[in-house]
C-alpha cells in the first residue's frame, strides 16, 4: 500500500484552470449600487490588468508565469498523503487520501495566490499593497510573498485573532510586513467603527473595509484579496490539478472532493479540476463535492442568495452570493479563516445548481475530529480543515457500516502550529459549541433589502 505521492519539480503545472467557460450558467455579474446595473465599481483601482483579465476570462487554461512556478517550487508540488493510520483506527475500507498544503512556508494553501498576486503587483509598478487576515493565515502567505517580490505589505488582522493568535503577527512582522489590529485608528472606517463599539472584535468584513480604505487613499497602493474573486480561486487550482495527477498516478479516482469553507478559495482549488473532468464527460465515475462550515458563520446551509457588498463599509461592488449580511459580525470561533459573510459567486452558483452538498459543525466537534486526526496521522490541523475531518470522519464510519470502499480526498489546506491555544481551551472544556441564530441572519439581510429595494428587481439571480 503507498503512503504518499511526491510528484518531482518539473510535474508542476504550467496552467491553471479557469472554471467560467464551464459553469453551467453565466456568472451573474459584480453590480454598481450607485448605478444599479452591472459593473465593476472600484475593482479597476485595486487589482493590476492582469488580475482583471482573469476575473473575467473566458479561456479555460491560464499560464502560470515562470517566476510563479519558481517560487512555488520552494513548495510544490506538495504531497497526497493515504490516511492509513486513521482508516486503520476507524475500521473503514474507505480509502482517504488528502492534499497537504501546510507544507508552504506560511503553513496553509494561501501563498498559491499571494505569490501569484504579488508577481503582478511587482510587474506593474505598485510599491505597497494592503489587505485584511482572519485567522492570519492569509495576512502571512502575502507578507511572505510580498518578501520575495520585494513589496510593501500592510495587514489589517481581525481583533479577535489579533489577540488570540499573537504569533501569526510576529510571523508577518518576520517578513517584513506592518500589522493593524482591525478595527483600527488607521482609517477612518476603523475610527467610525471604534468611537461606536470600543470593544468591536472585529470581522474580515471590517477588515477588507479598511484595507481597501487604505489602498484607495494612496497613490501606488493597491489591495490584495486572499479568497471570493475568480482569479484567486484560479490561482488555487494548482493543488487539484496537482492532486489529480498524483490519484492517477495510484490508479485511484475519488468518488467524493472534500473541503471547507471561508471564501472558497482552497475548496475551489482542489474540486474545480474533477468538477472539469464531471461536466466535459472525463471522469471515471460520479463524483460528489462537499463543502464544510461552521454553525457559527453557516453561510452556505443558512445564507441567503442575494447580492451583497463584500466588506461592511460598502466600498466593493455588490456580489452574488450566500450571505449572512455584510454588516455580520461572528462569534469569536479559533477557525477565524471560516468567519466571512460570504462566500465566492462561482461557489455561490454551483451551490444553486445542486452541485455542492454543504455541511455545518460546530467548533467542539470540530476539534474531537481534529484530535482524532493528529493522534492517528499525527499532523495537528488547522481549525479551519478541521470541518472536513468532521466530515471525513462521518463519511468513513458510514462506509464501515454500509461496507462501501470509497475514496474520499479532501484538502487539508493547513497545520495548526499557530492554533494551539484553541486546542488548549478544547483540552480544558472552555470550548463554545457556537450556532449563528436564525434571526440575526434575517434582521441582517431586511436591513440590506430596505436601504436597497431594487436588489429584489434585478434579473441576474432568477
Ligand atoms: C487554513 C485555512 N483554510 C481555509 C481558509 C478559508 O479560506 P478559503 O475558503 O478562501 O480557502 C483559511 C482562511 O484564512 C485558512 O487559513
Amino acid at each position: 500500500m503507498q503512503r504518499k505521492v511526491v510528484l518531482q519539480d518539473g510535474e508542476l503545472p504550467k496552467e491553471w484552470y479557469n472554471i467560467l467557460p464551464d459553469l453551467p450558467k453565466q456568472l451573474p455579474p459584480p453590480i454598481d449600487p450607485s448605478s444599479r446595473s452591472p459593473g465593476p465599481g472600484i475593482l479597476p483601482r485595486l487589482f493590476t490588468k492582469e488580475q482583471l483579465s482573469q476575473e473575467m476570462s473566458s479561456e479555460r487554461w491560464v499560464k502560470i508565469p515562470e517566476e510563479v512556478r519558481e517560487a512555488y517550487s520552494l513548495w510544490r508540488p506538495t504531497p497526497l498523503i493515504r490516511a492509513v493510520r486513521l482508516e486503520r483506527a476507524l475500521k473503514t475500507p474507505a480509502r482517504i487520501y488528502y492534499k497537504y498544503e501546510g507544507v508552504s512556508p506560511p503553513g496553509s494553501h494561501k501563498p498559491n495566490t499571494a505569490v501569484a498576486q504579488a508577481f503582478y503587483y511587482m510587474k506593474e509598478g505598485v510599491e505597497r499593497v494592503t489587505t485584511e487576515t482572519g485567522a492570519g493565515q492569509w495576512g502571512s502567505a502575502l507578507a511572505f510573498a510580498g518578501m520575495l517580490f520585494g513589496l510593501k505589505v500592510t495587514v489589517y488582522m481581525v481583533r479577535s485573532s489579533y489577540e488570540q493568535k499573537p504569533y501569526r503577527r510576529i510571523l508577518m512582522h518576520a517578513w517584513g510586513a506592518e500589522v493593524f489590529s482591525s478595527p483600527s485608528s488607521n482609517t477612518e472606517f476603523g475610527k467610525r467603527v471604534l468611537s461606536s463599539d470600543p470593544n468591536n472584535p472585529g470581522s474580515l468584513g471590517i477588515a477588507i473595509s479598511e484595507a481597501i480604505e487604505d489602498a484607495l487613499s494612496h497613490d501606488s497602493v493597491k489591495y490584495s484579496i486572499g479568497s471570493v474573486a475568480n482569479h484567486v480561486l484560479l490561482h488555487q487550482t494548482v493543488q487539484g490539478l496537482e492532486a489529480r495527477r498524483q490519484l492517477e498516478l495510484l490508479d485511484e479516482y475519488p468518488d467524493v472532493v472534500a473541503g471547507c469553507v471561508g471564501g472558497g478559495s482552497s475548496f475551489s482549488g482542489l474540486f474545480w479540476p474533477f468538477y472539469y473532468d464531471r461536466v466535459s464527460g472525463k471522469a471515471p465515475k460520479d463524483v460528489k463535492f462537499v463543502a464544510t462550515e461552521p454553525t457559527a458563520c453557516p453561510t452556505m446551509t443558512r445564507g441567503i442568495y442575494t447580492y451583497d457588498f463584500g466588506d461592511t463599509a460598502r466600498l466593493t461592488p455588490m456580489l452574488p452570493m450566500y450571505t449572512l449580511g455584510s454588516d455580520f459580525i461572528p462569534p469569536p470561533i479559533h477557525a477565524g479563516g471560516l468567519r466571512y459573510h460570504g462566500d465566492a459567486p462561482t461557489l455561490c452558483l454551483l451551490l444553486k445548481e445542486g452541485y455542492i452538498e454543504p455541511r455545518a459543525y460546530n467548533q467542539v466537534e470540530v476539534f474531537e475530529a481534529a484530535t482524532i486526526f493528529a493522534r492517528t496521522e499525527g499532523i495537528i490541523p488547522a481549525p479551519e480543515p478541521s470541518h472536513t475531518i468532521k466530515y471525513v470522519l462521518d463519511e468513513a464510519l458510514r462506509c464501515k457500516k454500509s461496507g462501501e470502499e470509497k475514496v474520499i480526498l479532501f484538502n487539508l489546506c493547513g497545520h495548526g502550529h499557530f492554533d494551539l491555544q484553541a486546542y488548549q481551551e478544547f483540552f480544558e472544556g472552555r470550548l463554545q459549541p457556537w450556532e449563528y441564530p436564525e434571526d440575526a441572519i434575517r434582521k441582517s439581510i431586511n436591513r440590506l433589502l430596505e436601504e436597497y429595494p431594487w436588489i429584489k428587481d434585478l434579473p441576474f439571480l432568477k
